[in-house]
């Protein structure tokens, strides 16, 4: 049984977890693959918005499965308070959701090591989400890192101190303000790991290799997106994951013969949290609509996203990087209400006009080069299928499926599971 991959194809926070929610029904399995806390997955169901960061998506559906591949990085902390909000679901845990034990921890030192790197940073920050992303995956290709697997041990202790004492000597490195009481955060870290320690540890790429035999369907669920991928993303402003499709097959163990759909989530716009070049940026009167009427502000941080025009340049080469063979737009209510909309279908690079994503998309590089078409007035949150449609939006989509080669199956028009029409 081939396994289905879920992506966001801009800068993240496309609504990954409410398509996995829509989505889960057809699953056993939902498995992440990379990332950590530093995602914040919305889903809206029943009046109620829930956001999870490490836990996958499907974790509110009774048939669903979940795992926590090695690919991913996990603050025990932030996974404690997670499954504290899910108490009161009662849903059985220990049944519900398995951890690989490759998957490595964050350790309250990797969250320091993030703030005194962005700190020595000043006006270069990468705009990171201080979750200790970084540092945890430099310890992990640096061959340092400790794993879930490793607190099976009884020396775990052992380990996790000598690698926090590095890091220490590591921060002092930095020779910036960071204030911090060490001892105070290892007591909240013990308390979490004693949590995560109540879990099913498991084998990850075995157990998703038997329920392959098995016929089990599964869904892997990406986080962040492909333009903050460490290899393909707009580096360093990236975050330090293969959020690609690549992503799943080392972060799971998954075999690249055995992936079957690869659906991609875009928004019918685009926006970005944190640093780093964004050609269709909009810092105008459209860009606050969009931010206003989408609500766009971090799951995670809070902080306002930066919004402007669909860019289908990018989005053609993250369709591409992955395979893509199902598309989803996302938001496409919160358009609604501009006369005319713009699509920037090629960039101006050093004066040359360009249809691919180049190396280097710095505004001094790039100016994006739109096409301008008709928007929509109608309220699309109330529709619920297809040929409700207004014909500007149905054209709207019949350009971009034009474009990027790819069937647009699904078109979210609100935040509630309720809210998606399948095409
Ligand atoms: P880090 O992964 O926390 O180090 O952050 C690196 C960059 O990725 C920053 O620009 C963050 O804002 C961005 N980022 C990380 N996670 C997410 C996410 O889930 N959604 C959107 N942006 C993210």
């Amino acid at each position: 049984m081939a396994v289905d991959l879920l992506l966001g194809l801009q800068w993240g926070d496309e609504g990954k977890g409410k398509i996995v929610d829509v989505l889960t029904k057809n699953y056993d399995i939902i498995a992440r693959f990379q990332g950590g806390p530093n995602a914040g997955h919305t889903l809206e169901f029943d009046g109620i918005k829930h956001v999870l960061h490490t836990i996958p998506s499907g974790i509110f559906h009774d048939n669903a499965v979940n795992v926590v591949g090695n690919g991913v990085v996990i603050d025990p902390v932030i996974f404690k308070k997670e499954l504290d909000n899910l108490k009161k679901f009662n849903l059985d845990i220990k049944s519900k959701l398995f951890i690989s034990r490759k998957a490595h921890l964050i350790l309250p030192t990797h969250r320091l090591l993030d703030a005194a790197s962005e700190a020595s940073k000043g006006k270069a920050k990468i705009g990171s989400t201080l979750k200790g992303i970084g540092p945890t995956y430099m310890d992990k290709t640096g061959r340092n890192g400790m794993r879930v697997g490793d607190l099976e041990l009884d020396n775990w202790q052992d380990k996790y101190r000598a690698l926090a004492d590095k890091h220490e000597s590591m921060i002092a490195y930095y020779d910036v303000d960071l204030e911090y009481d060490l001892k105070e955060l290892e007591i909240e870290f013990c308390k979490g790991v004693e949590d995560l320690k109540k879990l099913t540890f498991i084998d990850s790429e075995e157990y998703l290799f038997q329920a392959q035999r098995e016929g089990k369907k599964i869904l892997a669920e990406g986080a962040q997106g492909s333009l903050l991928d460490i290899d393909f993303g707009t580096y360093p402003f990236v975050t330090s994951s293969n959020t690609t499709a690549a992503g799943a097959c080392t972060g799971l163990g998954v075999a690249p013969n055995k992936i079957g759909k690869v659906f991609g989530i875009f928004k019918a716009y685009t926006t970005r949290v944190g640093s780093g070049p964004f050609p269709t940026e909009l810092f105008d009167e459209d860009g606050k609509t969009m931010a206003r009427v989408g609500n766009e502000f971090g799951a995670t941080t809070g902080r306002p996203r930066r919004c402007g025009w669909l860019d289908l340049v990018a989005l053609k080469y993250a369709v591409q990087v992955n395979g893509v063979t199902d598309l989803m737009m996302m938001k496409g209510d919160v358009l609604s209400g501009f006369k005319t909309l713009k699509i920037c279908t090629a960039y101006n690079y050093q004066g040359k006009e360009i249809s691919h994503f180049p190396y280097n998309i710095e505004p001094e590089n790039v100016t994006p080069i739109y096409t301008e078409v008709a928007g929509w007035e109608d309220d699309l949150t109330k529709m619920s299928s297809d040929n409700q449609l207004p014909a500007t939006l149905n054209s709207y989509i019949d350009f971009l499926e034009k474009e990027l080669e790819v069937p647009i199956t699904i078109v979210s028009v609100g935040p509630d599971r309720t809210q998606t029409i399948h095409r």
